[in-house]
């Protein structure tokens, strides 16, 4: 079977968040059930092509966007693994200082950026003669692609046997553009109806792949549900109503080569289930870093995410003054929004031998927060999958979660007989979210079941292995829809 994982980002090369990790882990897992895998990503500035080997293959591809033609470079790397990317080269597009924004917002362009990309994905898999049995698609930035093999591209003999999945990461970030972005992007006036792409006035891209891939699926099985209904469903519940036999649900996988206490050699003390002594180094380490003196024996806690409405700061600083009256500390990585980021740093000011804030994105302290907290707290108002908290099992870390998405689907409440992994509330409020904490609080003092949710958690596996096998089960799905369109 041959596939193409097209993406707007992909670790090590570019990363804003848990996208890119799907997309190395998963691409890796596929190839190693004999999947002939190529990966294809945007050729931003910040990626390090010294680095990874990323040559240029002397090749161009020529795009045209409505009156516009516009060039793109080819690149291509292998990883040590032997497994071939493709990077789209612009100097226009992609040579700029981030992914998709400074932090003044957007980049005004990026309906043009990516619709490039889009269509460049497609002239390079002729140029290159990549025939793939399905291009598999992640979130709004590549949502064009099964548009285009439907409309522009529907008579191209070379994507005759070619069928679509659509991964949706994160439905809130649809790809709204004003109406003169359908001109850009090459899309046909007719698609600008409420059946098309049009979304309140605007052109929605996260719509062409929703409406025209020919399967589809998100991150968690209950997030695959929750987007049905309107709190979760961001103006698109109907429409994914409407596809649901074709909607389905995979939880992520985890790189456990990268994420393992055991091995890593990104934390102070390594440790595992039959000897789990060094994480109290790890801990010891961590609560020097941020200079806590004292209360040696109250939880630590620990966050690492993007500061933004999505992960619930706003609950975690309605709360915090109650919170810091608790025999609790909290240490928090992330950078995102302005009003978190000053908030948070004002916060650490106040509390300064409880909380200890860092602004900015740092993966070595990732991993030694991972290694280091008790508790990990995760209380997302929305989260199609998420990664720390499985991380977090992993290291041996206790989650406390909000009963959503893929934490609901990944964390089992310690109160389940048999005994859980984490401790999970429901209600989106102060009191709900305090009072697993507290639950936490009380658990992690009592020694014999704390151990025990540790070492269930620490014994579960999130490998890539199973999800991959399940995206192959939905590429087959694709693969039969598509030919059923043939007829
Ligand atoms: P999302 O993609 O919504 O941000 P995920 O949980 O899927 O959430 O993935 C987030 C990924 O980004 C994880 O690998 C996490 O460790 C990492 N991450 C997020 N913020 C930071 C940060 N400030 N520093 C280092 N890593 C971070
Ligand atoms: C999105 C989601 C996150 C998910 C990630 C990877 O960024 O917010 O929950 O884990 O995509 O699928």
């Amino acid at each position: 079977m041959k596939v193409v994982i097209a993406s707007s980002e992909m670790r090590p090369f570019a990363k804003t968040g848990g996208l890119s990790d799907v997309v190395a882990g998963l691409s890796l897992a596929e190839a190693r059930l004999g999947v002939d895998v190529l990966t294809i990503i945007p050729l931003y500035a910040s990626v390090d092509r010294d680095r990874y080997c990323i040559t240029d293959t002397g090749k161009f591809v020529d795009v045209t966007m409505g009156e516009m033609i516009r060039r793109g470079t080819i690149f291509e790397g292998i990883s040590e693994e032997g497994l071939k990317s493709i990077f789209i080269g612009s100097d226009e597009y992609f040579d700029r200082e981030s992914l998709y924004g400074s932090p003044r917002g957007d980049y005004k362009d990026n309906d043009e950026r990516f619709s490039f990309f889009s269509l460049a994905i497609l002239e390079t898999l002729k140029l290159i003669g990549f025939t793939p049995d399905v291009i598999h698609l992640n979130d709004w930035q590549t949502a064009l692609v099964p548009l285009y093999l439907k409309t522009s591209y529907k008579d191209d003999p070379f994507f005759k046997k070619t069928s679509t999945l659509f991964t949706i990461h994160n439905l809130a970030y649809q790809g709204l553009f004003p109406k003169p972005s359908l001109k850009k992007a090459g899309i046909g006036e007719g698609l600008f109806t409420s059946e098309g792409v049009e979304f309140y006035g605007q052109v929605n891209f996260i719509k062409g792949g929703l409406l025209l891939a020919d399967i589809l699926n998100t991150v968690s099985r209950r997030y695959s549900l929750e987007i049905q209904e309107q709190e979760f469903g961001a103006g698109l519940e109907g429409l994914l109503k409407r596809r649901r036999d074709d909607l389905h649900g995979v939880v992520n996988g985890i790189d456990i080569d990268c994420w393992n206490p055991e091995r890593d050699p990104l934390i102070p003390q390594n440790y595992s289930i039959s000897d789990i002594s060094g994480k109290r180094d790890c801990k010891m380490a961590l609560l020097a870093e941020f200079g806590f003196k004292g209360g040696r024996d109250w939880p630590l806690m620990g966050m690492v995410s993007r500061l933004i409405d999505q992960k619930g700061f706003d609950l975690l600083l309605k709360v915090m003054d109650r919170l810091m009256e608790i025999d609790v500390r909290l240490v928090i990585l992330g950078s995102g929004e302005g009003k978190y980021e000053q908030a948070l740093t004002a916060l650490a000011e106040k509390y300064r031998d409880r909380l200890g804030v860092v602004i900015g994105f740092d993966d070595p302290l990732a991993h030694r927060i991972e290694a280091g907290a008790d508790i990990f707290l995760m209380p997302s108002y929305y989260e199609p999958c998420g990664l720390n908290q499985m991380y977090s099992l992993r290291y041996g870390t206790v989650p406390i979660v909000r009963d959503v998405g893929g934490l609901s689907d990944t964390v089992e409440d310690y109160r389940l007989k048999g005994g859980g992994t984490g401790i999970k509330f429901s209600e989106y409020n102060e009191e709900s979210l305090l009072a697993a904490i507290r639950e936490g609080l009380k658990l992690y003092h009592d020694k014999k079941t704390w151990r025990g949710i540790i070492r269930r958690g620490m014994k579960k596996d999130f490998s890539w292995g199973r999800a991959a096998r399940e995206y192959i089960g939905l590429y087959r799905l694709a693969m039969a829809k598509g030919e059923g369109d043939d007829e």
